[in-house]
C-alpha cells in the first residue's frame, strides 16, 4: 500500500551536495533524505583527486578565479566563480570541523602550525587541491554520512527512487518516490525540495561514474518546468583505466600533477605537441589530444607513467590506484598504466541562482545536477566537490529563511497504479539502455559533427516514444526510471549540442571548428516553464 510522508525539507540525493545541505539546515527542521541506493553510492564516494581551495599563503582568490574562467572557455558566470572561490577556505574549515581528515604536509614550514598537503591538477596555476590521499570523496562521504545518521532531525530513506516532482500552482510540494523494497510509489511532501541527484554521465558507454548517474534530477526538473542549460558540455576524463576487467575505474589527474607523463604505445611523450602546459593542460585539451592520437594510430589505449617516482611516494599518494592496478596485474611503480578517456562530468544542468533556487518555487538543485555558472564550457579539476559544499550552504540558508512557508496542500493525490501491470519484457529496457549509451558515445562524443548529432537525435526520439509507451503500461522499476530519465537528458544534451554553432571548451565539432566572438549559454525552456 502506498504511503504519505511529510517533512519540512525533502532532499533527494546523498552525495556531497545532499549530505552537507542536510547538515547545514537548522536542527529544528525535519528533513527526509532519500537515496536510490545505499548512502555512499554516488559519485562523491569515488572522488579521488581532491577539492580545490585557496589555502596556500602564495595562492589568491583572484588566481583561482582566473584559472576557473580560463578553463571555462569564456562561458563561466563570473559572479558564480567569485562566490564559489571566495567561500572555499570556509568550506574546507567546515569539513575539517565535521571531522574530515585531509592529508598534511610532511614538513610544514612552521612546526607549530598544521599545513595541508596541496596537490596539483590540470588548469590550476597553483598547488591548491586539498585531499585525503587518492580517496578524498570517500573521506568526505564517510564523515558526513556518520553525522547525518547521528542527527535526530534527519530521517534517512535508502533504496527510494524519486520518480517525479509534485508541483501545485507553480510551487514544488514534494515528490513521488518508488520504494524498492515494497514496490509501491509513495508520496513525500515538503515545503522545500532539493535535487542533489548528481550527473548524467551514464548516458555514455564508457564512463568513470558509478551506476545511478542517470540524470534523474535533471529530467525531473525539466518535466516540472525548469530550464536547463549547457548540457552539450560533457566532460571526458582523459585517464580511465583500460582493462577488460576494470569497470569505470579512474586514474586520478593528481598523478599528472605529481609528474606523471602521457605516452604513446611506443613510449613517446606527446602532450607538448598539443599544449605548452603539457600533461597539465585543461581536461578538454588533454582528452582531445588522447582521442586524436588513438584514432591516428588505431590504438586501443595510451599510457600514463608515474614509475619514475619512488614506490614509497606512489604508495602514500596513490594507494587506491596502486592497489586496484595491482589487482589487475599492473605494478604502477614499475610500468605505465593503460588509459582511455571516458565520460566523467555533466557541466550543464538545472539552471539555478546563487541559492541553488530553480525556476519553480520551493525547488532547489545543488551539486552536479545543477548549472550554477561555475564551470562554463569546461569544469576545472576538483572544482565540483567545492561547488557541492558551497552551494549546499547557501541553499540551506535560503531554505531556513523561508521555512515559515508551511505546506499549503496536504491532499495531493497518491500514485495511481490501477492502469499498469507487471512487465513481461524487461529485455526492452536492457536493449534500449545499451543502444542509447552506444550511440551517445559514437555520435555525441569528444568530436562531433552535424550529421552525427542529427542521427543521434533521430534515434533518441524513437527510443523516447518506445519508452513512453512502456512507462504508460507497466509498473515502474529503477531500471525503467533511469532509462526514461537518461533518454530525456540525452535528448537535451543533443539539442544543446545542435544549437551551438561553434567549438568551445568541451564541445568540439568538425562543422564549426572556430570560436564565435561572443560566448552564450545554451538555455532550453520546457513548454510548461513558469517563466
Ligand atoms: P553524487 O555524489 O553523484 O550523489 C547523487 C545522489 O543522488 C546519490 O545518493 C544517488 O543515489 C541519489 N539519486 C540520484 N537519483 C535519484 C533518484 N531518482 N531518487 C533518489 N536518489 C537519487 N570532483 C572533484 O571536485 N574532485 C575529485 O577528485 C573528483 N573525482 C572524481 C572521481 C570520480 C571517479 C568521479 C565519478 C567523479 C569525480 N569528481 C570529482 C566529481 C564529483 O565527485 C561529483 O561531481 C560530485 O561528487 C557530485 O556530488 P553530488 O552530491 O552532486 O552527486
Ligand atoms: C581526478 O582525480 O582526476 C578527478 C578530479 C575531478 O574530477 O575533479
Amino acid at each position: 500500500m502506498a504511503s504519505r510522508h511529510q517533512h519540512n525539507v525533502l532532499i533527494i540525493g546523498s552525495g556531497a551536495a545532499g549530505l552537507s545541505l542536510a547538515l547545514r539546515l537548522p536542527p529544528t527542521c525535519r528533513i527526509a533524505l532519500l537515496t536510490k541506493a545505499d548512502l555512499n553510492q554516488g559519485s562523491t564516494f569515488w572522488a579521488q583527486g581532491g577539492m580545490a581551495a585557496v589555502l596556500h599563503s602564495k595562492d589568491t582568490v583572484d588566481s583561482h578565479v582566473t584559472d576557473t574562467l580560463e578553463a571555462g572557455a569564456g562561458l563561466c558566470r563570473r559572479e558564480a566563480v567569485e562566490f564559489t572561490v571566495s567561500n572555499s577556505r570556509r568550506c574546507v574549515e567546515w569539513l575539517v570541523d565535521q571531522g574530515v581528515d585531509f592529508d598534511l604536509r610532511e614538513a610544514p614550514r612552521s612546526r607549530l602550525r598544521k599545513e595541508f598537503h596541496l596537490t596539483m591538477e590540470g588548469g590550476h596555476s597553483h598547488r591548491r587541491i586539498i585531499h585525503a590521499a587518492d580517496r578524498t570523496g570517500r573521506a568526505i562521504s564517510e564523515v558526513l554520512t556518520d553525522r547525518v545518521i547521528a542527527a535526530e532531525n534527519i530521517e534517512i530513506f535508502t533504496h527510494r527512487v524519486a520518480v517525479d516532482l509534485v508541483v501545485n500552482d507553480g510551487r514544488c510540494e514534494g515528490a513521488y518516490v518508488l520504494n524498492e523494497q515494497s514496490g509501491h510509489v509513495d508520496l513525500f511532501q515538503a515545503s522545500s525540495v532539493v535535487l542533489a541527484t548528481g550527473g548524467a554521465s551514464k548516458a555514455y558507454l564508457y564512463t568513470s561514474n558509478p551506476d545511478g548517474a542517470s540524470g534523474d534530477g535533471i529530467a525531473m526538473a525539466w518535466r516540472a518546468g525548469c530550464r536547463v542549460a549547457n548540457l552539450e558540455f560533457n566532460q571526458f576524463h582523459p585517464t580511465c583505466l583500460y582493462h577488460p576487467k576494470a569497470k569505470s575505474f579512474l586514474i586520478t589527474e593528481a598523478i599528472r600533477g605529481e609528474g606523471g607523463r602521457l605516452l604513446l604505445p611506443d613510449g613517446t611523450s606527446f602532450m607538448q605537441n598539443f599544449d605548452e602546459r603539457g600533461e597539465l593542460a585543461p581536461r578538454d585539451v588533454v582528452a582531445r589530444a588522447i582521442d586524436h592520437e588513438m584514432k591516428r594510430l588505431g590504438a586501443d589505449c595510451l599510457f600514463l607513467d608515474i614509475s619514475h617516482r619512488s614506490p614509497e611516494f606512489i604508495k602514500s599518494h596513490f594507494p587506491t590506484v596502486m592497489a586496484r592496478c595491482a589487482e589487475l596485474g599492473i605494478d604502477i611503480s614499475a610500468e605505465a598504466i593503460p588509459v582511455v578517456p571516458a565520460a566523467h562530468y555533466t557541466c550543464g544542468g538545472i539552471l539555478v541562482d546563487n541559492h541553488g533556487l530553480t525556476d519553480v518555487a520551493g525547488l532547489y538543485a545543488v551539486g552536479e545536477s545543477s548549472c550554477t555558472g561555475l564551470h562554463g564550457a569546461n569544469r576545472m579539476a576538483s572544482n565540483s566537490l567545492l561547488e557541492c559544499i558551497v552551494y549546499a550552504e547557501s541553499a540551506a540558508q535560503h531554505i531556513a529563511e523561508n521555512l515559515n512557508q508551511l505546506l499549503r496542500s496536504t491532499d495531493a493525490a497518491l500514485w495511481d497504479e490501477s492502469q499498469v501491470t507487471d512487465s513481461d519484457e524487461d529485455v526492452v529496457i536492457s536493449h534500449n539502455w545499451d543502444e542509447l549509451r552506444r550511440f551517445m558515445w559514437d555520435y555525441v562524443g569528444i568530436v562531433r559533427t552535424n550529421k552525427r548529432l542529427r542521427r543521434a537525435l533521430h534515434r533518441v526520439q524513437l527510443l523516447q516514444t518506445e519508452i513512453a509507451e512502456y512507462y504508460g503500461n507497466y509498473k515502474v522499476s529503477n531500471d525503467l526510471l533511469e532509462l526514461r530519465n537518461l533518454a530525456m537528458v540525452a535528448e537535451l544534451m543533443i539539442q544543446c549540442a545542435i544549437s551551438r554553432k561553434e567549438s568551445r571548451g568541451l564541445h568540439y565539432t568538425l562543422d564549426y571548428p572556430d570560436l564565435l566572438p561572443t560566448a552564450n549559454d545554451t538555455i532550453l525552456t520546457p513548454e510548461n516553464s513558469p517563466l
